[in-house]
């Protein structure tokens, strides 16, 4: 399977890598070209993720991923090449040729999402039926009612072994794409049922509303209590949230992040149509990624029981890390939003909410309850921990305010509690400074590409490629008339290959894309890539750099001093006749 040239070629002039990635990622223009976000691949809370719009590549400094807008949704949607294509076809109103639409992983991903959507209406009409009263009964008691099922398209799968089969049959579905979209299981003497029998469903839907699997509840007490899909071609749990389709359209503001799909339910039903739930899972650093794509800020509002806790607690460090604000409810009294509202009613959360607390009450509450206060070496304890949280507050304020109700808990003074705090904050601040400066210091030295497999054999040589590779796209012309160094002479296999490509491209009168990489090379390579353009390279003479590099190349023997280098390089160029 492969795309024409002229396709891709439309597909990447219609898709603007700014309008692409500003999708995802908050672009400010720094000083220069790029325009600078914060990274999507990684944790980061200074920008260091760019977007260059001439070449139409990003390439983040921090984690070192790059490449061209195809590599950008293949990594941000985690989809393999044909389906990102596709995608942003999608997204540019574009058609697919057919032959190339027709690639046998694509093909299957689109069955698995027919029959996810074909299953989940079909659960749905179960409803309705004489058999579906079990489940009528049971949302009945959980306080579900009819509208709020058909908004979340909840259903009903018989307490049977082939009805859901049967009828995926008979509209034209295999038992190997039941299997394969996890509706189906094989049983040991090798007959296929259905894998979700006598469960009230909820359909898990993603962002672009596709169906793509489910979680089914046990009618009243049994286990599992929940089945979930298994990770499928197109369902992965640790990369969805349960209701985000919902939520994303809320105009609240913030996200509420629980724990139950029940909790989901009850708390869209209630009017709070924000809440998310994270699939049984404790909260995942891609979920929170893909919720940050949507909010700012997080209310979680998960089960007040320690495992509920604990669970937040660690959530609050995954969401901090992506500059999120979270607030945390205390459901003081209730065991979760569920039955906070069917107890105490919508406006007692709605109160709840709007008194949540900030994470750092949040925190030192926390802290608070380890320790006894009214015992001296508790309340030092408490004063230790609490100067060690307030010393990592960025802000002066919130430094002051805080320390002043700690001060007033442990019956001391505020200044007491101040000096605790500068002192862990300069020590901090200056562990800080030294990571920075190592970090700094690092890139001179760090000549090897960061993933193993790539590493290069002969460095010196190599370096000199990556000139040679810079300067094929700051000046295609030296290239276009003849072949100023063959990539076979080339040391490092990946640079040789990436050469020879764009070569191929810029003899044909192309300019050396980046986005048609995407196919041939691996993320690492074109990553690679990006950051080899990165490097600055020498203003003034290309003519001249392309001659010193072609003359280290192949030459370069470890051990040579630059000096040497520069003889050898000159030496070259007289003998070989490259002339300026
Ligand atoms: N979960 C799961 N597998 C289980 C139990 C729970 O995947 N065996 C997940 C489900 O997504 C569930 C969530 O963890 O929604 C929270 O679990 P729990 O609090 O037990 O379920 P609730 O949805 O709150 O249901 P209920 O109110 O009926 O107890
Ligand atoms: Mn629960």
């Amino acid at each position: 399977m492969a795309f024409s040239e002229r396709f891709l070629e439309e597909l990447t002039e219609r898709s603007d890598i700014v309008d692409v990635v500003s999708e995802y990622v908050h672009l400010t223009k720094k000083s220069g070209a790029n325009l600078f976000g914060l990274c999507p691949f990684h944790s980061e809370k200074t920008p260091s993720f760019s977007v260059c719009p001439s070449r139409q590549m990003y390439h983040c400094f921090g984690c070192g991923k790059g490449g061209g807008v195809i590599n950008f949704i293949m990594e941000v949607e985690n989809l393999r090449f044909p389906d990102a294509v596709a995608f942003l076809a999608r997204r540019a109103g574009m058609e697919l040729p057919e032959e190339e639409a027709a690639d046998g992983y694509t093909v299957l991903r689109r069955r698995l999402f027919e029959l996810e959507r074909e299953a989940a209406l079909w659960f749905h009409e179960q409803l309705k039926t004489p058999d579906g009263e079990t489940a009528r009964q049971y949302m009945a008691r959980r306080g579900i009612s009819a509208s709020t099922a058909r908004r979340f398209g909840l259903g009903y799968a018989p307490d049977s072994w082939n009805s859901l089969g049967d009828a995926m049959k008979a509209r034209g579905f295999t038992e190997q794409e039941l299997l394969d979209g996890g509706l189906a299981k094989r049983g040991r003497n090798g007959g296929v049922y259905d894998a979700f029998r006598g469960r009230l469903m909820f359909p898990v839907i993603d962002v672009r509303g596709s169906v793509i699997g489910f979680s089914g509840r046990i009618l009243g007490d049994g286990e599992p209590k929940y089945l979930n899909s298994p990770e499928t071609m197109v369902f992965s749990k640790s990369r969805n949230l349960f209701a985000l389709n919902l939520a994303k359209k809320s105009k609240s503001g913030y996200i509420i992040l629980s724990e139950g799909n029940i909790d989901v339910v009850s708390l869209h039903q209630a009017g709070f149509d924000s809440a998310v739930a994270s699939l049984g899972t404790s909260l995942t650093p891609e979920q929170a990624r893909l919720l940050s794509h949507y909010t700012q800020e997080i209310v979680i509002a998960y089960d007040a029981d320690a495992a509920g806790q604990k669970a937040a607690q660690r959530a609050i460090g995954i969401l901090e890390k992506l500059d999120l604000r979270v607030r945390v409810l205390n459901l003081s009294g209730a065991k979760d939003p569920d039955e906070m509202i069917r107890e105490k009613g919508p406006e007692a959360f709605r109160k709840l909410l709007e008194a949540s607390e900030g994470q750092v009450d949040y925190r030192l509450g926390v802290i608070r309850g380890k320790y006894d206060l009214s015992a001296q070496d508790g309340k030092v304890a408490y004063l230790q921990e609490a100067a060690a949280l307030l010393a990592r507050l960025p802000s002066d304020v919130e430094r002051e305010v805080f320390a002043l109700r700690v001060a007033e808990e442990a019956g001391v003074s505020r200044e007491a509690v101040l000096a605790d705090v500068k002192r862990l904050r300069s020590r901090l601040l200056s562990q800080a400074r030294r990571g920075a400066e190592k970090t700094a210091a690092r890139p001179a030295q760090n000549v090897q590409p960061k993933e193993r497999g790539l590493r290069y054999d002969d460095p010196r040589s190599a370096r000199a490629e990556e000139g040679v590779i810079r300067l094929l796209y700051q000046e295609p012309e030296l290239f276009r008339k003849r072949e100023p160094i063959s990539p076979e002479q080339f040391s490092s296999p990946v640079l040789r290959r990436l050469y020879a490509e764009l070569l191929q491209r810029v003899q044909n009168g192309m300019k050396p894309s980046m986005a048609v990489l995407a196919e041939t090379f691996s993320p690492e390579e074109v990553s690679l890539l990006t950051g080899i353009l990165q490097k600055p390279e020498t203003p003034g003479n290309a003519g001249k750099a392309l001659e010193d590099y072609i003359g280290i190349i192949g030459n370069a023997g470890s051990g040579s001093s630059d000096d040497e280098l520069l003889a050898l390089a000159e030496k070259y160029r007289k003998t070989k006749g490259y002339g300026g």
